[in-house]
């Protein structure tokens, strides 16, 4: 592991001002965003979307560090024959690939997940190695419950994720490690705050039992926030104190990077959130986003699927990327 190469790659990730995309949607998932657009989810269909965003020049080149693929999406070609991983790269940003191969029914533990995928994964490694890919991605999903998330949860899906992050090292990847918390209850902030504590010090843990160096990955967390379906939702100053505080109390100064997910969040409280965050400031890491849904929903519906309409997709993105980027530096403005 040539690891100064490693931190460099990830500290290009966080550059202030940029974010990540992300687009590695399975094929499960992206059908049901093509669904609500009334879009078939085909092959075509998903390569016409996807180079839609990985050409929409202004979004790409000032405001987006790097890039998620999905397998499918690092072996295809843009229609003109370009493999859709040049794109990215012309652009100036970094491609990436999701690694993990989703989730399975963890045993002993009713209603909780593992996410699986080790098998094998140092040789699918060295080909994305290959075909460009610099960083990957492997999630983790921890729900809660009255009676989860259990720490033989917790355990299991810390250890896959430290695992993940060693063989990705040892492939000179940079990995982003991702244990999501789920924001779909009716739990609190507080609880949310207790459960994501919980799950990231297991994590760091594990990551120091396979040795991985912290310098050499990003962290992809979720916000310490209300579930969904709590009465009461805790104010944007409220969720960025309280992400601040959590962060701090459990992810080492070395780590160059914490770039978070949306989770579910609407498209600009993702932004207010980020922004408010950086706006508290004085931060041992530097803090974006890894947005998938609060990214792309704007542009999905500005597409929905006709040619016609590729360059107010574009627009839509490129102005999502813009606000997110300026909150990567706490200069948004509502
Ligand atoms: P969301 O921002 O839609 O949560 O997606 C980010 C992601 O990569 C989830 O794994």
């Amino acid at each position: 592991m040539n690891l100064s190469d490693l931190n460099k790659i990830a500290l290009a990730m966080v550059t202030p001002g940029k974010g990540i995309l992300a687009a590695d949607e399975s094929s499960g998932t992206i059908k049901k965003r093509f669904d609500a657009i009334k879009v078939d989810s085909t092959e075509d269909n998903r390569r016409d979307y996807r180079e839609m965003l990985f050409r929409s020049q202004e979004a790409m080149s000032k405001y987006i560090s790097g890039v998620i693929l999905y397998d499918e999406t690092i072996w295809q070609n843009a229609k003109d024959g370009t493999p859709l991983v040049k794109l990215i790269e012309q652009a100036g940003a970094i491609p990436g690939i999701k690694v993990d191969e989703g989730t399975q029914a963890l045993p002993n533990c009713p209603g909780e997940l593992v996410t699986v995928g080790l098998d094998k994964l140092a040789e699918r490694l060295k080909k994305y190695y290959e075909r460009g890919a610099r960083f990957a991605k492997w999630r983790a999903v921890i729900d809660i419950g009255p009676r989860i998330p259990t720490q033989t949860a917790i355990r299991a899906n810390a250890h896959a994720l430290a695992r993940y992050a060693a063989l990705c090292q040892a492939a000179q990847i940079v990995p982003i490690v991702e244990p999501e918390v789920l924001m779909d209850g009716d739990h609190d902030i507080d609880r949310c705050y207790e459960v994501t504590q919980r799950v990231l010090n297991r994590t760091f843990q594990e990551l120091r039992v396979q040795r991985v160096a912290l310098e050499g990955m990003i962290l992809k967390p979720n916000m310490a926030i209300s579930g969904k379906k709590c009465p009461k939702q805790a104010p944007v100053q409220e969720v960025a104190e309280k992400t601040i505080r959590l962060l701090k109390s459990c992810v080492p100064a070395a780590v160059p990077g914490i770039a978070f997910l949306s989770g579910g969040q609407s498209d600009e409280e993702a932004t207010a959130h980020l922004d408010a965050m950086n706006k508290i400031g004085n931060l041992p890491w530097r803090l974006t986003f890894s947005y998938g849904r609060a990214l792309q929903a704007a542009p999905q519906k500005a597409w929905s699927g006709k040619p016609d309409n590729v360059p107010a997709g574009q627009r839509a993105f490129s102005h999502r990327a813009r606000m997110n980027g300026l909150a990567s530096t706490g200069n948004w403005e509502a």
